[in-house]
């Protein structure tokens, strides 16, 4: 199905530098004269971020993973009718920091769920409606976890529900991140993170101008 927009995900584990990325990206592709829709997940609206607060909070002491997912979904249903689809009508090209790769990578591989459960509820909630490309910040789940962790530290927050998660479970996450890369090698593009915050950013300006070439000669 064709659509006007372009929609483009960030992805990664918890401290590769995915939102100082983000941030710069957004900015460069605003210069550069591109209308850009800047949204996030869990989040993205206002249902959204309330659903948000009760996924990350550290208070939120019990949760079941399908919960969990089915909430990840549930904010997702309501940022896609609100925000994102209408943004891909518009012609925008929306840019999400994380989508539906999070939940197959954190609640399918990290949680243990699986991937044929979380394709379930994206078929219904998703559909068509799928990221055009998607760049995926890959950084050792060690050193990763010592970043997250410590600008936590600094912000002098406790820690969130998922940066309280062990080494072990954002290994799995990282694992499910590199199966579905592997899986779909078009669309997901990895991008070393242990680099000069610059080097990183010019690797992603890079990929996202040959999509925005691609879709603008119809292709993708
Ligand atoms: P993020 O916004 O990247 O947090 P921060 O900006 O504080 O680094 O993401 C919040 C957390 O939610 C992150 O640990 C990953 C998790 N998450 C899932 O587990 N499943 C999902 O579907 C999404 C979108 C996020």
């Amino acid at each position: 199905m064709k659509r006007p927009g372009l929609f483009i995900t960030l992805e990664g584990i918890d401290g590769t530098g995915k939102s100082t990325q983000y941030r710069l990206l957004v900015s460069y592709l605003k210069k550069l004269g591109c209308s850009v829709c800047a949204t996030r997940e869990p989040g993205g609206t206002r249902v959204g971020e309330r659903i948000r607060r009760i996924l990350l909070a550290s208070s939120t002491k019990k949760m079941s993973a399908l919960a969990e997912l089915v909430l990840m979904y549930a904010a997702r249903a309501q940022h896609l009718e609100e925000v994102v689809r209408p943004a891909l009508a518009r012609g925008q090209m929306v840019l999400s920091d994380r989508f539906n790769d999070a939940s197959m990578a954190y609640q399918g591989y990290g949680r243990k769920l699986g991937t044929k459960t979380v394709r379930a509820l994206d078929r219904i909630v998703c559909g068509p409606t799928q990221p055009d490309l998607t760049l995926m910040l890959d950084l050792s789940p060690g050193v990763a976890l010592r970043r997250a962790q410590g600008r936590e530290l600094r912000r002098n927050s406790r820690h969130g529900r998922f940066e309280a998660e062990g080494l072990k479970f954002h290994k799995r996450v990282r694992r499910g991140y590199l199966a579905l890369a592997r899986q779909d090698p078009k669309r997901i593009k990895v991008v070393k993170a242990d680099r000069p915050v610059d080097e990183v950013q010019s690797e992603i300006r890079k990929l996202v101008e040959e999509c925005l070439a691609r879709h603008r000669r119809g292709k993708t």
